[in-house]
């Protein structure tokens, strides 16, 4: 291609990319932003990628993974699990409509209601974790567009009737949308429960090392995958190759890292519950907890993050707690390979309905460490509260 040309033409366009390729275990990360056609009237073709933005080969490779987890006709990539929930909301509402939102909703999900949906003209209205579909219906209006689950709750862990709001809300043509990161598409299937949008961030656990931001929006519904493919290309989110890449890299390892994030934060919890400066740990799995028995139908295991109540303890307790801890690191995420720790009550003012609690509420997220080790952790943290 570069034959008869001058020397600087050549170094502009040696090196092209080749036809084919040889076959990889993972995909080719395909950079561009340039497409280019292969004639005029491709240019204008409705029909074939013509930019880079809305992503090539590496994350079409990945949505159609995230395709067959989530059970989905479409999944839309998003450059965080934010920006996943929150665009997937935009997709769907328009000013006069009213979303109801759980109120255990991850806190930068609920201002991102309050400061931009309210200003935007849709009403927000914060509904109880426990409440019913019925409970639900019942504040539901006819301006009612969208209902948001996050199940469980963000900090405190309380399970929703996912299926049975989905079920009442489709009855009364209100779509669903649910924040399912803490099941990762593994352990709960929000679209095979007649829920419409299913949104995780996948900056947890499938990307699980700690080190990439990202979400999707995954649905069965072919005007809503419209939808969210407008939001898209109109707001112009964007996710890099080398994201995509490292994202489907951990979706290959999600099953089994589950399963030992499961069995440590199994032990872990059980260990916590018989302690004696331990009120109680909010955790579905617990057969002590409220929401076993739904955990147990609608659900095929437990993600590693869960919370651990203390009982009423000096207020300088936790962050002795906290900062005799040598293992678990303190941090914001969760379902990395890390063990992580924070304290939650500063979060949990908000909230209209209220949880009260004995004591102070700290989450942790349990990783792939040996769970005895991560027990005499937390046990050094217990002694260091100085309550016993
Ligand atoms: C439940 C939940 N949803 C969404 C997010 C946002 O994910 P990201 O940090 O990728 O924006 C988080 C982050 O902690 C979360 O806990």
């Amino acid at each position: 291609m570069t034959d008869g040309y001058s020397e600087a033409t050549k170094v502009v366009h040696s090196g092209e990319a080749p036809a084919t390729l040889p076959q990889t275990v993972g995909p080719p990360v395909q950079r561009g932003s340039t497409v280019l056609l292969p004639n005029a009237a491709a240019l204008y073709d409705s029909r074939l990628t013509t930019y880079g933005r809305s992503g090539l080969s590496t994350q079409e490779t990945l949505a159609s993974a995230l395709a067959h987890l989530e059970g989905a006709t479409t999944v839309r990539l998003f450059p965080s699990g934010l920006a996943a929930v929150v665009g997937s909301m935009l997709a769907v509402l328009k000013a006069g409509d009213e979303v109801l939102v759980t109120e255990t909703i991850y806190k930068p999900t609920r201002r991102f209601c309050d400061n931009v949906l309210k200003r935007y003209g849709v009403r927000v209205t914060y509904y109880p974790a426990r409440a019913t579909p019925a409970e639900l219906m019942a504040m539901a209006g006819d301006a009612t567009r969208l209902i948001v689950m996050e199940s469980p709750g963000s900090l405190t862990f309380e399970l929703q009737d996912a299926p049975g709001i989905a079920a009442a809300a489709r009855a009364r043509g209100i779509l669903t949308l649910m924040d399912n990161t803490w099941a990762a598409g593994w352990f709960f299937k929000p679209l095979a429960h007649g829920i419409d949008i299913s949104v995780q961030a996948l900056t947890k656990y499938v990307g699980g090392h700690a080190d990439v931001f990202m979400g999707c929006a995954a649905t069965r519904d072919v005007n809503i995958g419209a939808a969210l493919d407008h939001a898209v290309w109109d707001f112009g989110w964007s996710v890099a190759p080398d994201d995509a890449y490292q994202i489907l890299r951990g979706l290959r390892t999600l099953p089994t890292r589950l399963a030992r994030h499961q069995d440590s934060a199994m032990k872990v919890a059980t260990w916590l519950q018989d302690q004696p400066e331990v009120s109680q740990v909010l955790y579905p799995a617990l057969p002590s907890s409220p929401d076993h028995a739904l955990w147990r139908r609608d659900y095929t295991g437990a993600a590693g993050l869960f919370a651990v109540v203390f009982k009423s303890v000096p207020a300088d307790a936790t962050d002795r707690f906290l900062d005799a801890l040598r293992l678990f690191g303190l941090g914001f995420s969760w379902g990395g390979f890390e063990s992580l720790a924070l304290s939650a009550d500063p979060q949990l003012g908000v909230r209209e309905h209220g949880s009260p609690f004995e004591g102070p509420v700290v989450r942790l997220n349990i990783g792939l460490e040996d769970p005895a080790d991560l027990i005499d952790d937390l046990r050094t943290g217990i002694y260091a509260m100085g309550v016993s």
